[in-house]
């Protein structure tokens, strides 16, 4: 693997070498890697978790982290992604992580830069990094896919993590469901109520209404959502036994999930979190070493 940009790019058997080497990083602990390699993170749009969990997973692997702050680089002055990182290329980047409002902007960089592109995030395009990090979450619940029945619930049409996220279950094995407004389905079919669904789901995922991406207003009160499309307490009571609450973060606490699940029995948050840092770790591994291999090949020297 050479850079990650999108969920519908990887095979089962690259989200499979992922998820096996993340789960042995998490037993046996991260270590430095051989090589010193040179990256940045380049947000260009808020972060706490993918951003931070990131630099711990580079620190961890023993690589050089160079600092890049969007708001005091050069890009205020109008310098485009691509002279940014043909400019970050040249001083000596092997890889970076870029979060970006604009779907699919790597599509312009993939193919004319030598440098590894990992997508934090496009807009509401793709999240394949939280993608991988739900999975091995999923994973560690439940064993494996086949078979499971995932409910995705929230604002879908915004939610670059439900498209990613279905991309990949489906391609795993697994039934999923969205249940939203109807107005906020998108691409996707989807259901508006809970009765029905949710005593049949193992895996519940909700995503935060993204107020950001609505011109404005979203048609509803807080409360009035939370009625209606929202993981309340009485609904979850009604959640079978073993099934488990998922959200990529941040959420609205009595918005998309009641505030007392958040840290309930069922709930896998934070362990959703802590699962970021050795998924991300195996996918910087994977791709520095994937790119170091293609590098050594073409110059034909030892492996
Ligand atoms: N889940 C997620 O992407 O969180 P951040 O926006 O804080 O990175």
């Amino acid at each position: 693997m050479q850079n990650l940009l999108s969920m519908k790019d990887l095979t089962i058997e690259d989200i499979t070498a992922i998820l096996d080497r993340a789960e042995i990083l998490k037993h046996y602990g991260i270590r430095e890697m051989s090589e010193k390699y040179m990256i940045s993170n380049l947000f260009f749009e808020p972060s706490t978790r993918t951003k931070m969990s990131f630099e711990v997973a580079e620190r961890k692997l023993g690589l050089e982290v160079i600092p890049f702050e969007s708001g005091f680089s050069s890009v205020l002055k109008g310098e485009s992604l691509y002279d940014t990182l043909r400019t970050l290329e040249e001083i000596g980047m092997d890889a970076v992580v870029i979060r970006h409002p604009e779907e699919r902007y790597y599509e312009e960089l993939v193919g004319n830069l030598n440098l590894a592109i990992i997508n934090g995030g496009d807009g509401s395009g793709q999240h394949p990094t939280q993608s991988l990090l739900d999975l091995f979450t999923i994973k560690e619940a439940f064993g494996g896919f086949k078979g499971l029945n995932v409910l995705i619930a929230g604002d879908i049409v915004h939610s670059r993590v439900a498209k990613s996220n279905a991309d990949a279950l489906k391609k795993l094995g697994a039934n999923v469901t969205f249940l939203c407004p109807p107005q906020w389905a998108g691409e996707f079919d989807s259901v508006s109520e809970w009765e029905g669904t949710i005593e049949t789901s193992d895996v519940v995922m909700l995503l935060r209404v993204q107020h950001e991406r609505h011109d404005g207003e979203t048609g509803f009160t807080k409360e009035e959502y939370h009625r209606k499309y929202g993981l309340t307490v009485e609904r979850e009571a009604s959640m079978k036994p073993g099934s488990i609450i998922m959200h990529p973060a941040p959420f609205n606490r009595d918005v998309e999930i009641a505030g007392s699940l958040v840290e309930g029995r069922r709930s896998r948050i934070f362990k959703q979190v802590e699962n970021g840092v050795y998924i991300r770790s195996a996918i910087l591994e994977t791709i520095l070493k994937g790119r170091e291999l293609t590098w050594r090949k073409s110059l034909k020297m030892p492996m």
